[in-house]
């Protein structure tokens, strides 16, 4: 032994390396995999290491601050600066090219609204519920006011960790708004104080029987066991993949996840793509008309945009039947999604503009604007889109990713693999270990509460008390030069129809407020 040790010694340290990166230059001759390897021994690791790193390189190093999609650096560091009640300010003025196509303009009074003394606005800036009360014209038991403009959009307990899900709902309990469970069912991290919204995707996942088809029995027991579910949300797509479904491997299914879905363990579990419990505009109708007899709750409809015949149906059918959904959540196809196909989420469905406009230019041809109350996403959650989507007709905001960046996400945008690093969208216990519901929530609440305030602030500025009173005059969209800006009733041809709104007291004085208890 010692002789082997003893003539191991005798070699020059330098020898060492070149060892090892010959060891190294035959494996990657011999390999087949890789043709780079092969072609370039030991210098062809780079290419692979540095394609590895090069999204953070760029991130982080090359990038400028208004480059990188879907958030640029700029809109993150306002929503971080926001949620940890740090300086959220910018210096020296605007770092866009304010004449680029498509750049938008919200035009100010020339003399700023003057509040009185008693407003309730000088006590407290963070409070804004909805013009609308969901609900209430079509004489639901339960008509619900959300309590604020600004919501949490469907994410589910699988997709995010259940660290993440107690995070944000501890947040809505603090900030007064809803928290839309996503498609994945129920779960106690869905339970922690804030209002719900149920999700319910085609795999009725907490609601279903052993072969996937929708029980009303659960619903019914799951809304009255559980009050602070205030409406259903019948999911037809989301902007991200619309019309695709997917599938739960057996590998991620915990006996948590099974339970809180109703599935089986050790199996793979379908979510198809299309719904079971209809098949048409006139049985959806139907289905959302027998679950909100049953359970008393507003229901209505989330979807992405495409062809327009069936939205047309739908706007028929219901001034025709006096029935039909609460809302409508229109979904942009730039939202996001925990996983989908590249080519799902970047082509398939209209971007959010284009898809409400089109969706609510029907629904005023039908005189339905009054029954109906319009929820926007993608991409809405930073002060100046959420103004631009009340111009256009939205009353309610649901953001999902920006609320995730409040709550530590970085944008790594590996959701569909398990390995998030900051344990937001991730079932890899040591990786959702870092995450502290008390402070994340405190986190989201600062987020939320700046975000509600610069809207205020932006309708003062504006002349307004309420975001609702925006008009399509009031924001113009530049066409790519500066004499040919138009305001967005030119550019998307419709004027909004006015919301019923007789001041702010009357909204936070309303017996439906928040559900009504
Ligand atoms: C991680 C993740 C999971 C999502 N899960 C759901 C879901 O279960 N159901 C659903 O309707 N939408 C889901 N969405 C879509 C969002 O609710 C939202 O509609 C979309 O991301 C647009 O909003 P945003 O631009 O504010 O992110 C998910 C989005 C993300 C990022």
């Amino acid at each position: 032994m010692n002789t082997i040790f003893d003539f191991l010694g005798q070699i020059p340290w330098w020898c060492w390396p070149i060892a090892f990166l010959l060891i190294i230059a035959i494996r990657d001759i011999t390999q087949k995999k890789h043709t780079i390897k092969h072609n370039f021994p030991v210098v062809g690791h780079l290419r692979y290491w540095i394609e590895t790193i090069g999204p953070e390189f760029r991130q982080y190093i090359v990038a400028n601050n208004r480059e990188e999609l879907p958030f640029n650096r700029r809109q993150r560091s306002w929503i971080y600066a926001s949620s940890k009640r740090e300086n959220n300010f910018q210096g020296f003025g605007t770092d866009q090219d304010v004449n680029g196509a498509g750049y938008i303009f919200i035009k100010p009074a020339l003399l700023t609204k003057r509040l009185p003394k008693d407003h309730p606005y000088r006590e407290n800036p963070y409070v804004l519920p909805a013009a609308k009360v969901i609900g209430l014209p079509h004489n639901r038991r339960k008509p619900y006011r959300p309590k604020q403009v600004i919501n949490i959009s469907g994410m589910s307990f699988g997709s995010l960790s259940a660290r993440a899900i107690e995070s944000l709902n501890k947040g809505a309990a603090k900030f007064g708004c809803y928290h839309n469970t996503g498609e994945g069912g129920f779960s106690p991290y869905h339970n922690k104080g804030g209002d719900v919204v149920l999700n319910i995707g085609t795999a009725y996942f907490g609601i279903r029987d052993d072969d996937g088809n929708f029980v009303m029995q659960k619903l019914v027991d799951l809304t009255k066991s559980n009050p602070s579910i205030r409406m259903l949300e019948l999911k037809l797509s989301q902007g991200a993949k619309p019309g695709k479904g997917g599938v739960l491997p057996a590998s991620k299914i915990t006996q948590e996840i099974a339970d809180i879905r109703h599935i089986p363990l050790g199996k793979d579990v379908i979510s198809p793509a299309a719904h079971s419990a209809f098949s048409n505009i006139p049985e959806m109708i139907d289905f959302i008309e027998s679950m909100a007899d049953a359970t008393g709750l507003p229901v209505g409809i989330k979807a992405a945009v495409g062809k327009l015949e069936m939205w047309e149906e739908l706007a028929e059918l219901m001034v025709k039947t006096g029935k039909g959904p609460d809302f409508i959540a229109i979904d942009g196809g730039e939202g996001g999604t925990g996983a989908a196909p590249p080519s799902f989420a970047d082509h398939v469905s209209l971007p959010w503009v284009y898809a409400f406009s089109s969706v609510y230019k029907i629904f005023k041809k039908y005189n339905l604007t009054h029954r109906v109350t319009f929820i926007g996403s993608g991409k809405l959650g930073l002060p100046a889109q959420a103004i631009m989507a009340f111009s256009m007709g939205v009353d309610v905001i649901n953001i999902a990713r920006e609320a995730m960046i409040s709550i530590g996400c970085i944008q790594a945008q590996v959701c569909h693999n398990n390995r998030c690093p900051t344990g937001i969208a991730t079932q890899n216990k040591w990786l959702q270990a870092g995450v502290d519901p008390t402070l994340k929530s405190e986190r989201f609440y600062n987020y939320a509460k700046t975000l509600t305030k610069e809207v205020l602030e932006i309708s003062i500025a504006c002349g307004y008390e309420h975001p609702s009173q925006f008009t399509m005059d009031d924001v113009d969209v530049a066409m790519g030069d500066n004499n040919h800006t138009r305001p967005l009733r030119i550019a998307y041809e419709y004027e909004k129809v006015p919301v019923a709104y007789d001041g702010i007291n009357k909204l936070v004085n309303c017996a439906h407020l928040g559900g009504g208890n």
